[in-house]
């Protein structure tokens, strides 16, 4: 089969990194791809939002299945873009992908469906939105109705901060439009949990749990950024509380989605946060996390494109999926600066000094200028370390990671230390 994927990150490196082990994919595109990608897809020079170029090139080349990994394509409609041409895609419609490109529509309907979440109020103007705000207490969490690369989301500590959040989104407009409205909600305390599942409308299939770390540093530190590190499993979360998630959760919300006439078809991603009063829910997605993907794919033993096609054709209770043991870390190798300004086009070296066996290199933020991989992106790759459990998973992953070399590289040192103490 012919498959072309859109996207560009590490999650896209990981999504063609196991279709290309697939014995079904003959031809694997990837618009607009990375300098990483390049060496197993072909990459065509067409962007996530360039619709009519997508589906005009999907029709030239006979794809088979187009796979639409990032959250801007999917909120704005690609997928029904293609559907209405004939071109078979992987992702939700843009009806249910609003799971993630609008809080309050998730934050209402988890409300509506009694599903666990924090407790919150939504405002579409600034004045009542900060008059409720003064009657709360911090710490306190403001969060931008719509998409914001995984920076609409402050969480104050006092409740100065919280009002300077409150300003800026609604007042100064620095999400634009995905400000006009705001969640103010409950601060909830515990360790967090990426929850990915595949969904082919009332069938839930669970991947292997990991856990991300969004703080640029140690010790949760710093602003948050798309992700700095992720592992897999979490052996500090027993099996019962991952079950919980499932059955109060994630279940019931693609069952919601299905009730609203919004069937849920792709990947649905619940950000999970493991309070004292059990399992709540932060976020969805309705994609692949970025860098979750670079730890999960790694553990699944099934073609994932099996897995696709089941997901698409409705028979996803019937399709075998399995995940090896194996415990898999990511480390982010971050541009200095990021998430704010950082420089581009910075030579980075050492990346044939990492053996195959010692880590997978998926590539973020890069690009191949004259032959030479340089950096292009605030997060520039994830070093996925494979171990038989989390200790050795680490280590092969930092040790990969110091082979790297760019100016200003940065990257977490504490990624996965949550699972050993
Ligand atoms: P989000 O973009 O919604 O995933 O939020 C980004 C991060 O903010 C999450 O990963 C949490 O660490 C934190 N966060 C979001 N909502 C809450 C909350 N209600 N209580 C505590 N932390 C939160
Ligand atoms: N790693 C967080 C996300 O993909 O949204």
């Amino acid at each position: 089969m012919r498959i072309l994927v859109i996207g560009r990150g590490g999650r896209e490196h990981a999504i063609v990194w196991a279709l290309s082990k697939s014995p079904k994919v003959s031809k694997l595109f990837c618009a607009p791809g990375n300098g990483g990608i390049a060496g197993l897809a072909e990459c065509v020079p067409i962007t996530e939002l360039q619709f009519e170029e997508i589906s005009t090139f999907a029709q030239e080349q006979q794809i088979d299945l187009v796979m639409v990994a990032p959250d801007d394509p999917l909120a704005a409609g690609l997928v029904d873009h293609l559907e209405g041409k004939g071109i078979p895609a992987f992702g939700p419609r843009a009806n249910a992908a609003i799971i993630e490109g609008s809080k309050v529509f998730m934050k209402d309907l988890l409300k509506k469906y009694n599903i666990p979440t924090a407790k919150y109020e939504t405002f579409d103007a600034y004045e009542p939105a900060l008059t409720y705000l003064r009657s709360q207490t911090a710490p306190i969490v403001i969060k931008a109705d719509g998409l914001a690369a995984g920076k609409g989301v402050t969480v104050a500590h006092t409740m100065e901060e919280a009002e300077a959040a409150l300003h800026d989104i609604m007042v100064d407009q620095v999400f634009g439009a995905s400000g006009a409205s705001v969640v103010i909600e409950e601060f909830l305390t515990g360790q967090e949990m990426s929850l990915l599942a595949f969904v082919d409308g009332s069938t839930v299939r669970p991947m292997v749990p990991s856990q991300d770390h969004k703080p640029v540093f140690d010790n949760d530190k710093g602003p948050n950024t798309g992700g700095m590190g992720t592992y897999s499993p979490l052996p500090h979360v027993p099996q019962s509380i991952v079950q919980e998630a499932i059955d109060n959760i994630v279940q019931p919300t693609a069952d919601a989605m299905v009730k609203e006439g919004r069937p849920f078809k792709g990947v649905l991603y619940a950000g999970l946060i493991l309070t004292p009063n059990g399992v709540k829910t932060i976020e969805f997605n309705a994609r692949f996390g970025d860098p979750e993907t670079q730890v999960i794919l790694p553990r699944l033993k099934t073609d994932l494109l099996d897995i696709f096609l089941a997901v698409n054709n409705g028979t996803l209770a019937e399709q075998p999926i399995e995940w090896s043991d194996d415990a898999a870390v990511c480390v982010i190798v971050a541009s200095e600066g990021y998430p704010g300004p950082y420089p581009k086009g910075l030579p980075i070296t050492g990346l044939e000094d990492i053996q195959g066996d010692e880590a997978i290199v998926f590539h973020a933020g890069t690009a191949l200028k004259d032959g030479q991989i340089v950096t292009n992106g605030g997060r520039v790759m994830g070093i996925t370390g494979i171990g038989k459990d989390i200790v050795e998973a680490r280590q092969k992953a930092y040790a990969a990671a110091d082979r790297i070399h760019f100016d200003g590289k940065h990257y977490r040192t504490d990624i996965a230390m949550k699972a050993l103490k």
